[in-house]
């Protein structure tokens, strides 16, 4: 038995009662005229207490770690993170009185940093996204802490069997709707260890959902899996914040996976600003990766002449990122021209079309599906 039982006990529960007091995260539908018996559905993980779906995983891996007896009383906690695991896990550190430290690329938006200050952590800086691995790892041994490490746990930490999931929330949730088995559930990558869970969880409950799950530009993700190569590295760093690796990550898991598409920044970018003008709310840009490749099945749902429901994540709240992804002249220089994205977003809007049809590739598992 650890030495640390007693503490360990009483932040386990201290965390256990933090969920308990908080709602479920709302599902909200998104009304697009052009499409005939189609529905789009956004799980907004906006909504957490630190505004992302890394609440859920920052109190995965506190619990991993906590039953694991891998942190005590005094044990600091060290993450590498693109922002949004930091802020969250910083939150979960400050309620257990441990110190935080993040290690995060010095082009994190600035108003996350701001926040991972504001619940008592503390932000170190690398110049690219590959050295926050070895610099995490480097602080943790000088300073005698922990290294949640999420890109390696964040797979395992997460429960996907039962129900305490982001999986099992939105299909619980959908059970009132007309289409409620979805024919689709829409996810990005980062640690990958969403997508492992909605994955894990659509074949052990044997649901007819597909995954697919969207790519960004400058990360490995997308040519990993349609090349079947796990060692894929890339040296330039992702411009959609919280996803895109330059390495495959170990808790992206693609056995799980039905299909991937890469989508362009431009477009992810232009994605944000659609939903703003259906929803009235900003979103981070991830969410514009997820809800365009979502829009993109169902074009092709609407082709086939297919019905059915399709689910996507809210990943975080724009308003952490107004001095750059809602900033236009911080968007012109570095995404270029949007408006071509905007058209074929309005057009969709109208018609279920997007009329001048660009990119996106859209590619079937070849080698692993067989196996799955
Ligand atoms: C804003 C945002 N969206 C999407 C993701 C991707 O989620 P996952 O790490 O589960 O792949 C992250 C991960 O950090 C994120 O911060």
């Amino acid at each position: 038995m650890s030495s640390n039982h007693g503490w360990i006990k009483q932040a386990i529960h201290q965390i256990m009662a933090e969920e308990a007091h908080h709602p479920e995260t709302p599902l909200i539908k998104l009304p697009v005229p052009g499409l005939q018996n189609i529905d789009i559905y956004l799980k907004d993980e906006s909504c957490h207490p630190t505004g992302s779906l890394k609440h859920r995983l920052a109190r995965s891996l506190f619990l991993y770690a906590l039953t694991n007896g891998l942190i005590g009383p005094d044990t600091p906690i060290i993450e590498s993170s693109s922002g949004s695991t930091a802020i969250s896990e910083a939150y979960f550190a400050r309620m257990l009185g441990l110190p935080f430290y993040a290690v995060m690329p010095r082009t994190t938006a600035r108003k996350k940093i701001e926040l991972i200050e504001q619940y008592g952590g503390q932000a170190h800086f690398v110049d690219r996204a590959g050295d926050i691995y070895p610099a995490a790892r480097q602080l943790a041994e000088t300073l005698n802490g922990h290294y949640i490490d999420q890109f390696t746990y964040a797979e395992r930490a997460s429960d996907w069997r039962g129900s305490d999931n982001v999986a099992h929330a939105i299909f619980d949730q959908m059970a009132q709707e007309r289409f409620p088995l979805p024919s689709w559930l829409v996810m990005s990558a980062g640690t990958g260890g969403t997508s492992a869970t909605l994955g894990r969880h659509i074949h052990y409950r044997q649901y007819p959902t597909q995954l697919c799950v969207a790519d960004c530009e400058n990360s490995v993700f997308y040519d990993a899996f349609i090349h079947n190569n796990a060692q894929l590295t890339c040296q330039q760093s992702s411009r959609i914040e919280g996803i895109g690796r330059p390495r495959v990550e170990p808790s992206f898991i693609p056995g799980v996976i039905d299909t991937m598409m890469a989508v362009p920044d431009a477009a992810s970018i232009a994605t944000i600003y659609w939903l703003e003008k259906q929803t009235g709310r900003k979103a981070g840009p991830s969410t514009g990766t997820n809800l365009y490749a979502t829009l993109k099945l169902a074009q092709q749902m609407q082709r086939d002449g297919e019905t059915g429901s399709l689910v996507t994540l809210w990943c975080d709240d724009g308003e952490r990122y107004l001095d750059c992804y809602y900033n236009p002249a911080w968007v012109r220089q570095h995404f270029g021209d949007i408006t071509p994205y905007l058209a074929q977003l309005d057009s969709f809007e109208r018609n279920g079309n997007f009329s001048a049809d660009q990119q996106s590739k859209i590619t079937p598992q070849p080698e692993l599906q067989a196996g799955a």
